[in-house]
């Protein structure tokens, strides 16, 4: 107790119990904080608050460190694919074989989309955006799985390895048909695949019997989901956390997770980084523009792609995607303008004292587009793509509260800055 951290408020002196995450991390346990002192923490985007224990996903920002379930980010891109990483996530551990062949035949088993869900897509107008389709459509899953999405805890836990297996499938194949649909294409059904090649035949393919997977795309694409598969408590993931809070279902706690996602300054940053490179290709500029203009300070002019609010020396998954991209489009025998002027952007702002200053560093979404972009998919799917990798990280985090019996309900407080009292005024008055 002698080194518990103490705070005088006055003439108050609150002592706070200190907590020690397996890392090392330390917090002040501030619990019972307002109750024994009449005072709240301020603590605007919650970036200094611990809102859960968690032993999903371990990050530190200053070294670059992103860990699933222990295992480095770099070691899973490496030696691991997307279904056995998800796997990892979800349960904690990685799967032997014979877990590894089941999950993968619970994926196989609930990858279609039955006909009446089917008609939910054509109620879409066909420019709807894709993460406003995405997040709708796994809603309803709720509703087509009732025995899945009690809203009891208990009886969810009970099926949740069905649960999951049904979430992690069909997002893919939502997108696969939300792609297909606003193009006026056909739907095309899963096959007997694994993911990454069902999802690429689902999207692109005309026909089973031609299609023909090329390895390098194949890997590409797992690893594109892989990096996405969890992170802490970003800004989706907590709100995943904090509808399941409410003893909210599965497929209802990650489509606010969807939600979440869909804004620029999150899921959607990947998508404004695309639109920026191809901006300066089509102006044949060399991005001083946009360098500038982000240097002014002002949230819509930012340089998309840069930045993070954890990392501030580099963000790990940027490495290896940068890196990735290169690989395969040498690989494919392919190139693209627009790698060129990422790597010219990432250059010139990593040698400008305004980023230098800040910590300004790509972050994941500055090189995901160009791969996506080279599999084929175009850049308002982007964002959706991003979901379907997330899908693990929200339903690991959805069962982390699920299984809580002694879990709150998330809460938080403010600080109220509006008028006091004051009375009525009835309308021929004002
Ligand atoms: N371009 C220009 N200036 C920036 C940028 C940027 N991309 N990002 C931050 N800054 C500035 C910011 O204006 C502030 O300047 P000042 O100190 O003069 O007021 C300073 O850098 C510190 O920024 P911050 O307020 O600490 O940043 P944050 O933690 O609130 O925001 C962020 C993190 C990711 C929202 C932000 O960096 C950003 O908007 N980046 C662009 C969007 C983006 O690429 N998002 C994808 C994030 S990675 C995918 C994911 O996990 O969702």
């Amino acid at each position: 107790m002698d080194n518990n951290p103490v705070l005088k408020l006055g003439e108050k002196e609150v002592t706070f119990p200190v907590m020690t995450g397996s890392e090392g991390e330390k917090a002040v346990d501030a619990r019972k904080f307002r109750q024994e002192s009449g005072y709240i923490f301020y603590d605007q985007g919650y970036g200094n608050t611990g809102s859960c224990e968690s032993s999903i996903t371990f990050l530190d920002g200053d070294k670059g460190i992103l860990r699933y379930r222990g295992y480095p980010i770099e070691q899973l891109a490496n030696y691991s694919d997307y279904v056995e990483t998800a796997y990892l996530i979800i349960y904690g551990e990685l799967p032997n074989a014979k877990q590894r062949y089941e999950f993968g035949c619970r994926l196989r088993e609930n990858a279609a989309i039955g006909t009446q869900m089917q008609r939910i897509f054509y109620s879409f107008p066909e420019s709807a955006p894709p993460m406003v389709m995405l997040a709708s459509i796994v809603s309803s899953l709720a509703s087509y799985y009732p025995h899945l999405a009690t809203n009891n805890f208990e009886k969810d836990l009970e099926n949740f390895d069905l649960a999951a297996a049904v979430a992690i499938s069909k997002i893919r194949t939502i997108v696969a048909i939300i792609y297909r649909y606003r193009n006026g294409f056909p739907f095309i059904h899963p096959k007997e695949l694994p993911y990454a090649d069902n999802f690429l035949y689902m999207m692109f393919s005309e026909q089973y019997e031609t299609f023909q997977p090329i390895p390098e795309v194949i890997r590409a694409l797992n690893l594109l989901l892989l990096l996405h598969a969890d992170h802490e408590q970003n800004c989706s993931t907590s709100t995943v956390r904090m509808v399941a809070s409410s003893g909210a279902n599965l497929f209802t706690s990650i489509t606010a997770g969807a939600c979440a996602l869909s804004g620029p300054l999150h899921g959607g940053a990947n998508v404004a980084v695309m639109q920026m490179l191809q901006t300066i290709h089509a102006e044949g500029d060399d991005g001083t523009r946009f360098i500038e203009a982000a240097k002014v300070g002002s949230k819509s002019t930012r340089l998309m792609g840069f930045g993070h609010a954890i990392y501030r020396n580099f963000d790990p998954r940027a490495k290896i995607i940068g890196k990735a991209c290169d690989e395969m489009l040498t690989r494919l025998g392919k190139s693209d303008p627009l790698l060129d002027i990422a790597k010219n952007l990432e250059q010139t702002a990593l040698n400008d004292d305004y980023f230098v200053s800040r910590r300004l560093y790509p972050n994941v979404d500055f090189y995901s587009g160009i791969i996506m972009r080279a599999l084929g998919f175009p850049t308002d799917m982007f964002t959706v793509m991003f979901a379907v990798g997330r899908c693990p990280g929200w339903i690991a985090n959805w069962r982390e509260v699920a299984s809580n019996t002694k879990g709150r309900i998330y809460r938080p407080r403010q600080v109220y800055i509006g008028p006091t009292k004051r009375d009525y005024i009835s309308l021929d008055q004002r």
